[in-house]
Order: C-alpha cells, then structure tokens, then sequence
C-alpha cells in the first residue's frame, strides 16, 4: 500500500516523529499533514522537513468539514492521530478534548466516507490509546489488556478517545468502511512536550527544579518508543485486517518512581529531587499491553523500547535541544504549569 496519506495532528509530539518515520523509511508514502497548531503542535518539530518533495503542511481544523472535504479527495489513507491528549489538561477543563477527540473524529470519517463520489478514502486509520481500558490491579500482574479486554475509560480524556475509537468501530460496522484502530500505550522520545512525565521531569531537573511525583509512586504504564510506535502504525496501515483493533506496547512496564529513579540516575541527581505531591484525581493504577495480536498476525514487536538505554537517549536529546523546550515552555505554557504545580522557576 502507497499512494498520498492525509495525516491529522503531524506537528505533535508522535505526529512528528511518524512524518520522520514514514519519509525515511517508505519512499511509496506521501504526506499532507493537517494541523491546526493548537498548543502542543509545532512548526519547529518538523523544520528538517519543510521543503521535502513528499510532504506539505496544510493549517486547519478537524473539526472543519469545508478544510477536511478537498484534503480527503487526494487522500488514499487516512492516519488520524490529532487529539487532546493530556489527562491533567481534561480534569481541568474536558470540553476541548470532547470537540477535538470526539466532534473531530466524526468530522474526518464523514468526509472520508463522502471522498471521491462516495466511493471513499482507501483506508482510515485512527491512533487510540491503551487508556480506553481503564485499570489494572497492581496486585494483579498476570493481568494485560488484550483487544478484547473491556472498554472502562477513567478520565475525561481517555472517555474521549473512547468515543473517538467507537466511533470509527461504528462507521466500519454501518458504512463499510476499511478502517483500523491502533491502541498504545505511553511513549517517549524527542519532541514530547514537557507536560508529559518524562520531558516534564528532565527539562525540571536541568532547570535545577524538583520533580513533582503523584501520589505513592507505584502507578505503572508501559513505556514504548515513539519510533517503535510509528513503525507498528505505519504496519497496521499497510498490513492491518479491515475492522480490527490492534494493540501496540514497549513490554516495558515501570512504576513511576522506578522511572523517577532512572531519570535521576541518568541525570546524576539525587532523591532530594523528587517532590510527592498530591494524586491525580482517579489516577489509573496500572496500564499492561499484550501485544501478541499484532505480533501473530503482522509480525511487528518492539524493538527500541529497551531500557535505560532507550530512555537515557531521550534523555541526552532534551539535554542536547535544550533551545527547543525552552521556547515551548515559555508563553501559555507556564500558566498551565503554575495552576498545575506553582510557578515555573
Ligand atoms: O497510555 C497512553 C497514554 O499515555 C496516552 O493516551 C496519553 O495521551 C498520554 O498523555 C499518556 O497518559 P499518562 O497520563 O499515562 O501520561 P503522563 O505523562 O501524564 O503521566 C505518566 C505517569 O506519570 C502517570 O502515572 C502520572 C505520573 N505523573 C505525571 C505527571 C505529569 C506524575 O507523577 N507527575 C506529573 O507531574
């Protein structure tokens, strides 16, 4: 499969990894990248790219069908990867996540449906998330979420994006659609942006703050690299069966002080560094991917995920482009951080 692939959210954090990923690697791929550069999208995550015969970059919104409709007319694959996505953000204020994550996902497979005198778009890929599962048990840890675990989402957020992937369930089910739907868990690597653990926690340790960690600690979330994740959507989208749901992890699953540790380890600071604050409300206790499905039917497994070698190169990137999160955390973003956790140093 190959052809021209209309990309949402590719000025993110994974979006701009995956446009990386795909020109680098799949010379038969071309990308038109549909961003409205809300707060977390960024032109600089993708200035080695500007000028790149296979890529263009179109500002708009999802949820605008007269933007969207011309776009899916060249399109032979849609990825949908733009969403509000960050948990902290939707128990603050949930009605953005519910317009872009839900109002947003029914817009695009609308228009992919309408594409092309009703014949379609070629396939429609939507990135979900391992958090439409809800929680597991630390006590439990046999347990994993499989594709036909149920669907529990405890935030806000994770609500959305279940809407959002029952969504595109629904239109494969009622319209035909070919559409696939990936489910990850947490990624890291370069150009994640700093209200996300790691960076948060990296870029406070090189400002000489301390680390504000939630609760007791012992959350666990399985920890992939955006590069592995791309590769197991870029596979999905080419090899994934119409209609299924594949789940994609690190096989790295870390408490959050054993990952706290790691960092400070890495970074040769000491425990004085951490901060325990107060839980995130209805903080999930434990995400686990089984990843066997996609690995069975597709072949694909992690394989850059390993640590602390994967995560002491992330790491080394935030300390070597220290330019580029400084100017993302100036501006709006240290309203967010003082009402969050005091002001910003
Ligand atoms: O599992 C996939 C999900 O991973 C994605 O669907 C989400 O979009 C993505 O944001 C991420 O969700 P998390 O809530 O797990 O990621 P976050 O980096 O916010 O938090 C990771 C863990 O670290 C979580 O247990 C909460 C904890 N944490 C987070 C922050 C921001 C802290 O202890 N302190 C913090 O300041």
């Amino acid at each position: 499969m190959s052809g021209t692939m209309l990309l949402t959210g590719g000025c993110g954090f994974i979006g701009s990894n995956f446009v990386r990923f795909v020109l680098a690697n799949r010379p038969g791929w071309s990308i038109i990248n549909l961003d409205s550069l809300s707060y977390s999208g960024n032109l600089e995550n993708l200035t080695d790219i500007e000028g790149h015969p296979r890529y263009r970059f179109v500002k708009g919104d999802i949820c605008d069908a007269d933007t969207v409709a011309p776009l899916m007319e060249e399109a032979d694959a849609v990825v949908h990867m733009a969403a509000e996505s960050h948990v902290d953000r939707s128990i603050l204020d949930s009605r953005p996540f519910i317009v872009s994550n839900v109002l947003g996902t029914q817009t695009l497979l609308d228009a992919a449906r309408r594409a092309k005198g009703g014949a379609g778009v070629g396939r429609f890929l939507l990135v979900s998330t391992d958090e439409v599962y809800g929680s597991l048990p630390l006590e439990r840890p046999d347990l994993r979420f499989t594709e036909e675990s149920p669907l529990r989402p405890n935030s806000p957020y994770a609500a959305s994006k279940t809407s959002a992937d029952l969504l595109a369930r629904a239109y494969h089910h009622t319209f035909s659609m070919d559409i696939v739907v990936t489910r990850c868990s947490n990624n890291f690597g370069p150009y994640q942006f700093p209200e996300k653990v790691i960076p948060l926690f990296v870029t406070n340790l090189m400002d000489g703050a301390q680390v504000p960690l939630y609760g007791d600690g012992k959350n666990v979330r399985d920890w992939v690299h955006v590069d592995d994740h791309c590769e197991a959507v870029l596979t999905v989208l080419e090899k994934g069966r119409a209609g299924e749901v594949y789940n994609i992890g690190g096989n790295n699953e870390r408490s959050n002080l054993e990952l706290t540790r790691t960092i400070l380890e890495i970074m040769g600071k000491g425990p004085e560094m951490i901060r325990p604050v107060a839980d995130r409300l209805g903080h999930d206790r434990r995400y686990a991917i089984d990843g066997g499905k996609i690995e069975r039917e597709l072949g694909w497994r992690p394989t850059r995920s390993r640590w602390p070698g994967a995560l002491a190169a992330t790491v080394d990137w935030y300390v070597t482009n220290r330019s580029w999160w400084e100017r993302v955390r100036s501006g709006a973003y240290r309203e967010y951080y003082a009402r969050q956790y005091g002001a910003l140093s």
